[in-house]
């Protein structure tokens, strides 16, 4: 039997005292190691979505198991997100006063590894997004793009089993991009990696093992390799 990453069965968030049902009967399984795209138009809870998968926020019933974590049920949700999870987001909350080496560093102080390791892999991760040049340069003197490969790097940091990225190249160049995503996909396929991305881009989300699309917080459609090209909608 394949090790799932994701198990959701009737998972339900509201907001504003249940007038917004912002997710409404998700019912998902991911298989560890596998790319899946979220695809869906503005506001139809891709991103809520995501931050329940990543116990950011916690959903009103149902089930949720990430990483053999039971998040309805465990207590130890920073453990969950320090040891697991690598979170990419569009607003890329890096710290300003510290160089992008030294972001990429922070979420690996959950593990016990020495100075010159995380030196040694914040410098390989730099290489990936190719800024090994711009390690020592802060967030403001990089550009947003530049800050965006810095934010990728450290959701890499910590080695985590499943990467939850929100629209991660949104704010990048198309040549850019395929670069980034390619070396993600990299990661995800060596590494084993599990990969969730929410994208509005059809070239990016193709990329992936399988796309779902969101609608009225409910699965509307997923899909495999076969059906990529001609079934789902384009927002
Ligand atoms: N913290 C919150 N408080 C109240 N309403 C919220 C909150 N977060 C999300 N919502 C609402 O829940 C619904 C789903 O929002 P969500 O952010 O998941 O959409 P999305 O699919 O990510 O959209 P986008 O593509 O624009 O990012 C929307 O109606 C949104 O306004
Ligand atoms: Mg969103």
């Amino acid at each position: 039997m394949m090790v799932k990453a994701v198990e959701i069965k009737d998972l339900k968030k509201s907001y504003e005292n249940g007038q917004i049902k912002a997710l409404n009967g998700i019912n998902l399984s991911i298989n560890e190691g596998e790319f899946v795209s979220i695809i869906g138009p503005s506001g139809s809870g891709k991103s809520t979505l995501l931050n329940m998968l990543g116990a950011l926020d916690l959903p009103d019933s149902g089930s949720i198991e990430v990483a053999g974590y039971n998040l309805l049920k465990n207590k130890k949700l920073n453990k969950f997100r320090g040891d697991k999870i690598g979170f990419v987001f569009q607003l890329h909350n890096l710290i300003p006063n510290i160089s992008a080496l030294e972001n990429i560093k922070i979420p690996m102080f959950t593990k016990k590894w020495s100075n010159n390791e995380m030196d040694e892999r914040a410098l390989y991760l730099l290489d990936i997004v190719g800024l090994k040049q711009k390690a020592n340069n802060k967030p403001n003197q990089l550009s947003g793009g530049e800050r965006q490969r810095v934010a990728i790097a450290r959701a890499l940091a910590n080695e985590p089993s499943i990467i939850l990225a929100d629209e991660p190249t949104g704010s990048l160049d198309s040549k850019t991009s395929n670069k980034i995503l390619k070396q993600l996909n990299k990661l995800h396929k060596e590494e084993n990696v599990t990969l969730i991305m929410v994208t509005h881009d059809m070239n990016v989300a193709k990329l992936a093992d399988r796309i779902i699309e969101v609608l009225d917080g409910k699965i509307v459609k997923t899909t495999d390799d076969s059906l990529l090209d001609n079934e789902i909608k384009i927002y």
